[in-house]
């Protein structure tokens, strides 16, 4: 049996997210996604919206379970035993974050293991930010996050902005 985790903050869950959890959950037996504090990011969803959301995209895929994980990445990859953790790289800025992210784990765990996924080239330059911008003008995110939570995303953001 071979898990594997894909640890994010999915603020929210995107098409890029999914892409990547769905290719990997083809590469083990169980996928954790799990929903990680990190401390240099401020969220705009609670963890409660980022899980449901997360669920809410990845219901189709039989093998994959969310969670959330209030501690460090090494932790949860020993609870589960996992065999490796999943990232993906969509350019060559985000391999120096992630080869960083990954030396550390394996200095606080060594039998850390990642895998890069590269991300599909149509979604290269979809980040969470980057929906949270467009949305919350009101302009058009159906080509960047999973129909099952445009509404709720579009209604939490854009109202957000009228509220200001
Ligand atoms: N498609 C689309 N967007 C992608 C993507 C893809 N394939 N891969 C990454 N991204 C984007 C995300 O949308 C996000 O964009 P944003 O910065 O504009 O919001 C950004 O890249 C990365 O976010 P995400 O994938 O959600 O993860 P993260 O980098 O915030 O996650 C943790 C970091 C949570 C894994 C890390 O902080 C962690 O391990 N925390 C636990 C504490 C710990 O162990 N710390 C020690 C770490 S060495």
């Amino acid at each position: 049996m071979s898990v594997m985790i894909y640890p994010g903050t999915f603020d929210p869950f995107t098409n890029g997210h999914l892409d990547i959890a769905r290719r990997a959950s083809k590469l083990c037996t169980t996928l954790y996604v799990v929903i990680l504090p990190n401390v240099h990011k401020q969220t705009h969803f609670t963890l409660e919206e980022r899980i449901d959301m997360a669920k809410a995209c990845l219901k189709g895929i039989d093998n994959v379970i969310v969670e959330s994980f209030d501690g460090l990445l090494v932790r949860y990859v020993q609870q589960k035993d996992a065999i490796a953790v999943v990232r993906g790289l969509r350019s060559e800025s985000d391999f120096r974050y992630e080869l960083e992210m990954a030396t550390a784990n394996k200095l606080l765990y060594n039998d850390y293991e990642s895998i890069f996924l590269s991300s599909s080239i149509e979604l290269a330059f979809t980040s969470s930010s980057i929906v949270r911008e467009v949305a919350t003008y009101g302009g058009d995110i159906s080509r960047m996050v999973p129909a099952e939570i445009l509404d709720t995303v579009m209604e939490r953001l854009h109202v957000h902005r009228e509220e200001l």
